[in-house]
């Protein structure tokens, strides 16, 4: 065996993505931008299946970030519009195979029937045990930073003698374990606000795939790279100790 450590990393339980490019893929197609969301959402439904069949058990998923407000009102609404059908269409089938569903994020400035979704997805999964789908919806990690630190004070909680693990159960990732591999498409190399706090000791893998192109196999290939890595948590690896 190698001179391996405690920390070399092992299967990524919790794999979360960075889904771009969708844009990027209609325009090659001379296709509106609206068409490569719609692939995109193929590609959602497929990489759910492949991950659950590859034994990962946290699949969260970047699909509007905070900051996406800022796009043309069209598209924006071409997105809520694809969440919402996503959601309706394929919840009967996700229940069914036992995956529950949590939409990470801030609440605010939905419409009150796209809140009543959110709210009826996440109650009729609740029991599931299977696999867990985490959908970043209207996400923001600064925004859920802020959110989370907001409700300990309401809470009671003094911020000037917390310990940052006493913060974790007001993010909206509470009950999850963090991230151990983010993904991100389209060759962009950053983390635009996603699971600032979470991704902390997270492994990255930036591919050039477009979200719409990704496959199994670039899951996989992404899963082999993690297990190549070293994860050592600010720690030294058994055989630098002296
Ligand atoms: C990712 O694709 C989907 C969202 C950000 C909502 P983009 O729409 O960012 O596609 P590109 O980056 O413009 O190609
Ligand atoms: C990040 O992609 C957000 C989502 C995938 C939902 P963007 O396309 O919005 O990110 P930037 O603007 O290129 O950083
Ligand atoms: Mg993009």
């Amino acid at each position: 065996m190698a001179a391996s450590n405690a920390y070399q990393a092992s299967f990524p339980l919790h794999v979360a993505i960075i889904m771009d490019g969708n844009g990027r893929w209609a325009q090659a197609r001379h296709r509106p931008r609206v068409f490569g969301h719609q692939e995109g959402v193929k590609t959602v439904r497929r990489i759910v299946e492949d991950a659950a069949d590859l034994g990962v058990q946290h699949l969260t998923l970047y699909s509007f970030s905070t900051e996406n407000w800022t796009r043309p009102k069209a598209e924006i609404a071409a997105l809520f519009n694809l969440l919402k059908k996503y959601v309706e269409d394929d919840l009967d089938t996700l229940n069914r195979n036992n995956v529950r569903i949590r939409i990470l994020g801030s609440r605010e400035g939905l419409k009150p029937d796209l809140r009543e979704l959110i709210r009826r997805v996440e109650m009729t999964t609740e029991g599931n045990t299977e696999f867990n789908l985490n959908i970043a919806f209207n996400y923001g990690g600064r925004d859920e930073i802020l959110r989370a630190a907001a409700k300990a004070v309401a809470d009671g909680k003094d911020l000037s003698s917390m310990k940052h693990t006493e913060l974790t159960p007001y993010l909206d990732t509470a009950d999850l374990p963090e991230p151990d591999l983010v993904i991100r498409t389209s060759g962009e190399k950053r983390i635009s606000n996603f699971l600032l706090w979470q991704a902390a000791y997270a492994e990255f893998v930036f591919t050039d795939v477009l979200w719409p192109d990704f496959k199994k196999e670039d899951l996989l290939s992404a899963i082999s790279d993690f297990q190549n890595r070293d994860r050592r948590f600010g720690n030294l690896n058994a055989s630098e100790v002296a």
